[in-house]
């Protein structure tokens, strides 16, 4: 295997994937699973709803005895309600903060089992034992390679006929470097579809994902989408081949003066200020401060502002 895919490789991308987020969840939980709804209620609201558009087209009576997996189940919020649409869920994440919160959330749902991944594997799901992996709002933030590394995992849990429904973006692909656990992944059409067949899956389609607020990026080229796709082959190539069809280049590591994720910094920066607009000067030091310590090139205003919050 090449440093590109080295396993150190991948269990370093795995590491920082699992404190990033738990960091990210102890500072402000409603934020990092879905854009910083007001309350709990809205939160399983909105975790309704994006099920809804991933499961498009199954109804209850296909459903109802599938045994199903979400792959970065965060708190819980679509969770919730896919425990009402099959016999049995696992919900997995790498992240130790979002499990403890979800374990919290779902406690009376007996037919709900929470695991955590190491990252870059599903490696407590049973090979074939799944009819049902969805996923929303993890992928399209992954290191390419460890996508390309799910890839292979998807294939071994689900079951021949097995289906996968996972929101990702395409489009152009974006400049970032593989220790950005944030950054928006965008695929090329073509380039994702062909690696999805190479992995085993056929009947393929691309779905537009409609959300409330404007989540596609045309001027960048982002656009997100539900990709949905049955496992109809146990042959899967290596995960270097895999990432060779999907991207055209493979994602540099960050340079030693990388000041963090500007992502991160961005929404972290935007919830402080809606926090401090409304009033609620405690949550929004909170969130001022975990940006300003996590982003090297925080701004000098940001730094103000933390001040004077402090001295208040
Ligand atoms: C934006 S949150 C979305 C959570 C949930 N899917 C939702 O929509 O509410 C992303 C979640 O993916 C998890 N995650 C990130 N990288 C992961 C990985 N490599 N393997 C498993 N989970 C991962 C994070 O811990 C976090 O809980």
């Amino acid at each position: 295997m090449s440093d590109v895919l080295s396993q150190e490789k991948l269990l370093q991308l795995a590491a920082a994937m699992r404190e990033h987020w738990d960091s990210r969840i102890a500072n402000d939980y409603r934020l990092w699973m879905s854009d910083g709804v007001e309350s709990d209620a809205q939160m399983w609201e909105t975790g309704a709803r994006d099920l809804e558009q991933l499961l498009s087209g199954l109804d209850l009576t296909t459903t109802r005895n599938w045994y199903a997996a979400e792959l970065g189940c965060g708190v819980g919020r679509l969770l919730r309600a896919a425990a009402t649409r099959v016999r049995g869920v696992i919900g997995l994440d790498v992240a130790t903060h979002a499990l403890s919160y979800a374990g919290h959330f779902l406690s009376g749902y007996d037919n709900v089992q929470l695991l955590q991944t190491e990252g870059t594997t599903l490696e407590p799901v049973e090979d074939g034992s799944l009819d049902l992996l969805y996923s929303f709002a993890v992928l399209g933030n992954l290191p390419v390679a460890v996508f390309a590394a799910y890839l292979r995992e998807f294939n071994r849990v689900l079951r021949n006929g097995g289906l996968i429904r996972l929101q990702l973006y395409v489009g152009n692909e974006q400049p970032t470097v593989e220790n950005d656990t944030l950054a928006i992944r965008c695929y090329e059409r073509e380039r994702l579809l062909r690696a999805f067949q190479l992995c085993g899956f056929d009947g393929l389609s691309l779905v537009d994902l409609i959300m409330p607020f404007d989540a596609a990026d045309p001027i960048r080229g982002i656009f997100p989408v539900v990709l949905s796709a049955v496992k109809v082959s146990e042959l899967v190539p290596s995960v270097e081949q895999t990432l060779e069809v999907l991207c055209s280049e493979v994602e540099p590591a960050a340079p030693a003066d990388w000041p963090g994720s500007e992502l991160e910094y961005q929404m972290s920066i935007a919830r402080a200020q809606q926090l401090i607009t409304k009033g609620e000067l405690a949550a929004g030091q909170r969130v001022l401060e975990f940006a300003i310590k996590r982003f090297a090139a925080a701004s000098p205003s940001a730094i103000a502002v933390l001040e004077e919050l402090k001295r208040s």
